[in-house]
């Protein structure tokens, strides 16, 4: 995944300290490790870079990233950039042939300082630099060598210009304005550089560009042709993520649950309306999502099965290849996702496209690749969720999904009315004395290795997600099941005050529940009523067909709480990143 920021200038020395300032803002993407190189020196270390007051020779010039490894441990020889000779390099993705080419250069007698696919291309760079002198061409024969999806920033020593490629993984330019006049950034994401201008080229896939100071040029990364390319302003604001009164962005993120659940839905009858007639005219739906959003997504099938009698098939994005033969052009293809730069995500929606498939989104960030590669897209605005773990975005996807399903049969204000209800019950149920409540129930739980979770119906597809969230944040062992599958299997893992976490009082989930206590369990539900079966209660409000929202609420507080009670970051867990934009 990781982030990418880079800086070429004519009048800014600092470009060093600004790269390091820019990556802080994509940490997101990555946090394993960092490196920063400017033409004289490069500094490279593991961890997290928020905590860096790294400073460098003054210099104009400066290509930096924000690791989450793919290829080779978390350690400093692994991290970018990675130089080899004249070029020096970073790279966002995987060379998926990387070894292949790697045992070439090694029986040729090169050597290597790490272990990462990326440092094979900084060896084939220099060796098609060996033979023409011409950093284009060489970027561009390289790329024909290369499969997977990658984007790539180099510096040649001696050159003043950085070269940059795109394949799969996201590149966008800022063009300096102002005092920044002279001066060209060079980013994954906006973020990383809106403090300096809001003007924007995207580099799209199969492109290159090659940038000195403002002097920006593209091209066709394969024929080597020149593109034109229009200044884009975006309307971005810097938004300055701010935890308020909290230890931590995700309990901030749950709290804000009181407005997003609104915003979500604030959708006019008419964009409603045109996003349901591209959904009705084609001939089979896939939806593809990812972790959580996937998890949001089976909630959805519920939800179109029973309240719009329509069938949507929904698949895990990296899954979908296997019915890739279902992808035409009647096809619709759905894409729900956070961040809109998920990498299984856009593999097949590329596809899709290039089949002629109708493409539809919901995502969080209006100027993502999904949402721009969409016939039609809704946004959820949920506002930033910048903790790892998705807990208001999740909840806007579903109200959206939900809302959707009323209209394509014809009830959307039936379904407005339902999530009003939802959002001021919500807005009642989340305050310090349910925070405390359920800190509490954590607290009982501290010393265990495995949770169950048990739900039915939409509740099921919840128990999936509570798992996710328990796992990512308190590593935890956690498992979602549907009810009435323990009995098939599961059931053989309980014993006497094993945890299981039953979604709903619904008389079968209920039943199940009995099998599990029968056997030792401790029954944590979650409910608008309490039953005698429970040990404890996690109150949620009466939500009719928006329960599966109303239930995940605790869940994401008693997440929250499991990890901060082992001393856990829950805004940045190991080994994850908040955009995975590898595949
Ligand atoms: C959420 O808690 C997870 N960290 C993760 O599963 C996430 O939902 C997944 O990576 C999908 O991301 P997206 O919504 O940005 O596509
Ligand atoms: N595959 C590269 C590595 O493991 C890049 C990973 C990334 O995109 O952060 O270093």
């Amino acid at each position: 995944m990781c982030g990418v920021f880079a800086i070429s200038s004519l009048d800014i020395n600092d470009a060093g300290e600004r790269v390091v300032d820019g990556l802080k803002k994509l940490e997101y993407r990555g946090y394993d490790s960092w490196g920063v190189a400017t033409s004289s020196e490069m500094i490279k270390e593991v961890g997290k870079i928020s905590a860096s007051n790294a400073t460098f020779i003054p210099d104009t010039k400066a290509i930096g990233h924000s690791r989450w490894a793919t290829h080779g441990g978390v350690t400093q020889e692994n991290s970018h950039p990675h130089r080899y000779k004249k070029v020096t390099l970073v790279h966002n993705g995987i060379f998926e042939n990387y070894l292949s080419e790697k045992n070439r250069l090694l029986e040729k007698g090169e050597t290597f300082l790490s272990e990462t696919d990326s440092e094979v291309i900084a060896h084939l760079i220099q060796e098609q630099l060996d033979l023409s002198h011409d950093t284009k061409s060489a970027i561009q024969n390289v790329a024909k060598a290369i499969t997977g999806r990658f984007s790539i920033v180099v510096m040649i020593e001696g050159l003043d210009e950085i070269f940059v490629a795109r394949r799969g993984s996201p590149l966008i330019i800022g063009r300096g304005k102002d005092e920044y006049v002279n001066t060209t950034f060079i980013a994954s994401d906006i973020p990383a550089f809106l403090e300096y201008t809001n003007i924007v080229n995207y580099i799209d896939d199969e492109e290159m560009a090659i940038i000195k100071n403002s002097d920006v040029n593209f091209y066709n990364l394969c024929s080597g042709e020149k593109i034109e390319k229009r200044n884009i302003e975006v309307s971005w604001k810097e938004e300055v993520a701010d935890k308020g009164k909290y230890n931590h962005f995700m309990i901030k993120e749950i709290f804000d649950q009181k407005q997003s659940l609104t915003s979500a839905v604030n959708h006019t009858d008419e964009e409603i309306a045109e996003f349901i007639s591209a959904l009705q005219s084609g001939n089979g739906v896939y939806m593809v999502a990812c972790g959580t959003a996937h998890k949001a997504s089976i909630a959805a099938e519920y939800y179109f099965s029973q309240i719009a009698g329509r069938k949507i098939n929904v698949v895990p994005a990296s899954e979908m290849p296997a019915f890739e033969r279902f992808i035409n052009k009647e096809t619709v293809l759905f894409a729900v996702s956070q961040s809109g730069e998920t990498a299984d995500i856009l593999e097949i929606l590329d596809l899709g496209k290039k089949r002629g498939a109708k493409i539809l989104s919901i995502t969080n960030v209006e100027s993502s690749s999904i949402a721009r590669i969409s016939d039609n897209h809704l946004p959820i605005r949920a506002g930033k969720e910048k903790a790892v773990a998705s807990t208001k975005a999740t909840t806007s996807q579903m109200a959206l999904l939900l809302l959707l399903a009323y209209a394509d049969d014809n009830r959307l204000n039936e379904g407005r009315l339902l999530l009003q209800d939802l959002a001021s019950n919500v807005n009642d149920l989340l305050n310090p004395r349910y925070e405390e409540y359920i800190k509490s129930v954590a607290e009982t739980l501290n010393d265990c290795s495995n949770i169950f979770i048990i739900g039915r119906n939409s509740l099921f597809p919840m128990a999936l997600e509570s798992a996710i969230k328990i796992m990512e944040v308190s590593y935890i062992h956690a498992q979602g099941f549907a009810a009435g599958e323990m009995k098939h299997g599961p059931i053989a893992l309980i014993e006497k005050g094993t945890p299981c976490i039953v979604l709903g009082c619904d008389s079968e989930t209920i039943s199940n529940a009995m099998e599990l206590k029968s056997r030792g369990a401790t029954i944590i539900g979650v409910a608008h009523v309490n039953n005698v079966l429970f040990d404890q209660w996690l109150k949620i409000p009466s939500a009719g067909t928006a329960i599966s929202i109303a239930s995940v609420l605790p869940i994401q507080i008693l997440s929250y709480y499991l990890a901060t009670l082992r001393g856990l970051d829950p805004d940045m867990p190991r080994n994850l990143a908040k955009s995975v934009t590898v595949k």
